[in-house]
């Protein structure tokens, strides 16, 4: 470890200040699960109203004196902030009230840190924290100006502050080259899927709403059932199977939190294209969490963000099972398209309405049908079969063939283009179909 700063304590006081340039009332109770969800145990709550943030401790000398006194009253280790802080309040602080602080930065690094599942993601959350300690390597030295002995450590008349600078900096420049690969591999499996058609479903939601458990569910529901023939892609990527659209994959994404400060926007930007690029979004909400309505509006600015809100949406409402009366159903517009489902990640209730409303959703752009080809037609044919399109084929007496097809309506368009034939020309004729076939 690089720092020399008091140890984390479990017990922690929030400090929440409401300032004059704040429009809305913020939102404790989310800033309080945020504690939660990093494994704090939020003992007390400072509040307090000022025009401005105070330029050195961010609070005033008052409210610091009262922050003080519950520290020691409640034997607290760690003071956490609901707001950004500069370096320089941070390190005030904390020589101030000999404990450690946290402000929300740090607060939502240390929660994905906890939660990151991939290498990639473990890389992500480790680049941006490095980032944010950068800022703010002058905390905790008592020995700044120090000379650091030992052979190769620093150069001549090196600081161990500019030692641990050149450290980080070395780090993160590893970090920035890693994660330049793994995304460079993302990018090839994301065209490669592309080319392949294979549409994407993308997890997103407010952390907490239960992705992780609901990608879990899916991924071993046996509607779901994956052909085990393709090899994982990550762990955050299945394979899936649909209704009428075949093969699929399910993406998992990193948990939205309000007010997600821009920085780590950017710095998860590469696993929340995999959202941007996504053919449908699930948006899973804890549909027994008192906030969800304001959870549901969060995740949307995230995904106006990251421009990803143009992208159609399934609203996934989990936890069904916590609500009284509440079963698993589908909910439709007026037109009768599905934009919500209603189940239980945790007891399956509800997942084969989910399987068959994706596919419903995503089968809206693909042609499902028979055309009859002439025996002329062999290129349309062979260009039908590489694409993977043909479902079944028959031939006729007459040497023409009936073939079933399933493909994206462009990719039919293009194919039909090129060949110069239109689609109604082709299309079989219902009495047709039922003459003698010989299927293939
Ligand atoms: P992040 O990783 O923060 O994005 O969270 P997430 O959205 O992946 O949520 P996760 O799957 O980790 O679930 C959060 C909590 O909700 C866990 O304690 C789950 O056990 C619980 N949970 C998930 N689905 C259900 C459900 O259907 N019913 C109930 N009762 N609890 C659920």
């Amino acid at each position: 470890m690089f720092f020399d700063r008091p140890e984390s304590g479990e017990l922690a006081v929030l400090v929440h200040l409401q300032l004059a340039q704040t429009a809305v009332t913020d939102d404790l109770r989310e800033f309080e699960e945020l504690v939660l969800s990093a494994g704090g145990d939020p003992v007390d709550f400072l509040t307090g109203h000022r025009p401005t943030p105070h330029p050195k401790y961010y609070i005033g000398t008052g409210k610091l004196e009262e922050l003080k006194h519950l520290i020691r009253f409640h034997n607290a280790e760690l003071v956490i902030f609901n707001h950004e802080l500069s370096a320089s309040q941070e390190r005030n602080l904390e020589k101030e009230l000999k404990c450690r602080v946290l402000d929300r930065t740090g607060l939502i690094l240390d929660i994905f840190a906890q939660r990151a599942r991939t290498h990639e993601g473990k890389l992500q959350v480790e680049l941006a924290q490095l980032q944010h300690l950068s800022t703010r390597l002058i905390r905790g030295w008592t020995h700044l100006e120090r000379q650091k002995g030992g052979i190769g450590m620093r150069g001549p008349g090196e600081t161990q502050l500019e030692t641990d600078r050149r450290l980080i900096r070395g780090r993160i420049k590893a970090i920035n080259k890693r994660l330049e690969k793994v995304r460079k591999q993302r990018e090839q499996g994301r065209r490669a899927r592309n080319r392949a058609e294979i549409p994407t479903v993308s997890l997103v939601g407010y952390t907490n709403a239960g992705k992780s458990t609901l990608f879990n569910a899916v991924t071993h529901a046996e509607v779901f059932a994956q052909d085990q023939l393709f090899a994982t892609l990550d762990p955050t990527m299945r394979r899936i199977k649909l209704p009428d659209v075949g093969p699929a994959i399910l993406a998992d994404t990193v948990g939205f939190i309000s007010s997600l400060p821009h920085r780590l926007v950017e710095a998860f930007r590469a696993t929340l294209e995999e959202a941007s690029n996504a053919d449908v979004l699930l948006h899973v909400i804890d549909a027994a969490a008192d906030e969800r309505l304001r959870n549901i509006e969060q995740v949307n600015i995230v995904l106006d963000e990251i421009h990803a809100s143009e992208i159609p949406q399934l609203l996934v409402y989990n936890k069904i099972d916590l609500l009284e009366s509440v079963s698993a159903r589908v909910d439709r517009n007026d037109e009768g398209r599905p934009y919500a489902v209603w189940l239980s990640a945790q007891s399956g209730e509800g997942l084969d309405l989910l399987h068959a409303t994706i596919g419903e959703l995503l089968a809206e752009n693909i042609f499902h049908g028979t055309l009859t080809l002439s025996a002329k037609m062999g290129g349309l044919r062979s260009k039908l079969f590489k694409s993977d399109a043909v479902v079944n084929e028959w031939y006729r007496d007459d040497g023409s063939s009936d073939l079933e097809i399933r493909l994206p309506e462009d990719d039919l368009n293009k194919i039909l283009a090129n060949e110069g034939v239109e689609l109604t020309g082709l299309l079989a004729q219902s009495e047709d179909t039922s003459a003698p076939r010989m299927a293939v």
